[in-house]
This record gives structure tokens, C-alpha cells and sequence, in this order.
């Protein structure tokens, strides 16, 4: 039976994009740091179970890790999907669940990770952005990546049109991700992810276009 645990923080629309999906799960579970997050409610309307450990009532990483450990092994999940949560991981939770912690991040890393990643693609001037799906290791938003979406940048774009852009992505790429894994397509080589039979997109984006 596989199983899903989806960690949150905020509004929820990755995790939202997984739960829509019809993924090949039987058992999701969605955990927030955040008891405010928007997605909780998204999550109780379609009567997914959620806990909530709340950041701000541990004194330190370890502890709240430990507790967020604790919850998780109550489940047992095939795999952990990190959906805009927004807590840096301590080095001993990425081992615990090493090769089975996913995390989406709004940029194509290795660029731009951490925070605000549309305002440096932006201040950087880069032509084409985007977000990419990996694997966790301790260092942020870094690991062996799955998938990655490109999208343009537009000469009028703000971060908020360019994140728009970037997320229409990401609710595609993160669902294929996952399913991926549960389907056993993914396997590990010299710490880089091979998909088994994936599509290949073979077109090359250009980012203004090319003119004759
Ligand atoms: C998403 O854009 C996600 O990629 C990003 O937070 C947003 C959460 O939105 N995650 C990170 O920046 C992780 N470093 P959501 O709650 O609507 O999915």
C-alpha cells in the first residue's frame, strides 16, 4: 500500500496539485508546521488527514525535528514530499529519510535557492526560470534532481507575474515527480536520479526568440 506524507507551511497550492492528481496512493497524510496554513483547509475538504506540529512550541530544530520524525514513523510513508515547507532540516532527519525526502523548489537549481528566488532571477536579468523537483540532503534546496520546468522571463514581468508563471509549472512537475516514485521509476546513479522510460521533451527554449 503505498503511503504519502505531504509537509506544509503555508497556502498549499503544490499540495493541492498532488491531492488532484489521482496519484497511485492509498494513504496521504499532510503534516503543517504552520496552524494557520491556508492548506490545512484545503486538506479537510477533501478529507485528508492532517496533523499540525507547530515550529514556534519546540526551543530548537532538533526537538521540533524529532516530534515531526515522531509524527511521520507513525505512518510509515513510502515517501515524504516537502510542499513549501518552509523549515530548514536538520542534518539527521534528511539521513533518517534519505532517498525518500522530496522537495520543490521555484527555481532551476543549482540557482537561486533559499529564499526569494524570483526577485534574484529577476534582479540577475536571466531570460528563462523555472523550478525544479529533487531529492533532499542537508544542504537547502540542493540534491538530486528529478524534474525541471523552464519558463520564460517576460521584459514587463514583477515577481508575482513571474511566480505565477513559475507555479503553473510546478503543480505539473511535482504530481509527475511523485508519481514517478511511487511507480518505481526512479533509482539512484553516482547521485543522479534516472527515470526509467520517461518522455523525452527534446525541443530547445529560447528566451527572447531567435529573429532572422
Ligand atoms: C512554492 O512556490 C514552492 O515551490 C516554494 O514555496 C511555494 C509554496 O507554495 N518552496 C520553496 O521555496 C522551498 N524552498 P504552495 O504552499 O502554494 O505550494
Amino acid at each position: 500500500m503505498n503511503s504519502l506524507v505531504i509537509l506544509i507551511s503555508g497556502r498549499g497550492s503544490n499540495m493541492e496539485a498532488l491531492l488532484e492528481a489521482a496519484l497511485p496512493i492509498e494513504n496521504i497524510i499532510v503534516i503543517s508546521s504552520n496552524p494557520n496554513a491556508g492548506g490545512l483547509e484545503i486538506a479537510k475538504t477533501r478529507r485528508i488527514k492532517t496533523l499540525i506540529v507547530d515550529h514556534r512550541t519546540y526551543p530548537d530544530r532538533a526537538s521540533f525535528d524529532a516530534a515531526l520524525a515522531e509524527r511521520i514513523d507513525r505512518y510509515q510513508p513510502d515517501l515524504i514530499a516537502l510542499a513549501g515547507f518552509m523549515r530548514v532540516l536538520s542534518d539527521s532527519f534528511v539521513n533518517r529519510y534519505q532517498g525518500r525526502l522530496m522537495n520543490i523548489h521555484p527555481s532551476l537549481l543549482p540557482a537561486f535557492p533559499g529564499l526569494n528566488p524570483h526577485k534574484s532571477a529577476l534582479q540577475e536579468g536571466v531570460r528563462i526560470h523555472g523550478c525544479t523537483v529533487h531529492f533532499v540532503t542537508s544542504q537547502v534546496d540542493h540534491g538530486p534532481i528529478v524534474i525541471q520546468a523552464a519558463v520564460p522571463v517576460l521584459p514587463d514581468d514583477t515577481e508575482e507575474t513571474l511566480a505565477a508563471r513559475v507555479l503553473q509549472q510546478e503543480h505539473r512537475i511535482y504530481p509527475q515527480a511523485v508519481r514517478w516514485f511511487m511507480e518505481g521509476r526512479l533509482k539512484f546513479s553516482f547521485n543522479r536520479v534516472e527515470v526509467s522510460k520517461p518522455t523525452i521533451c527534446k525541443t530547445i527554449l529560447f528566451s527572447p526568440g531567435l529573429q532572422k
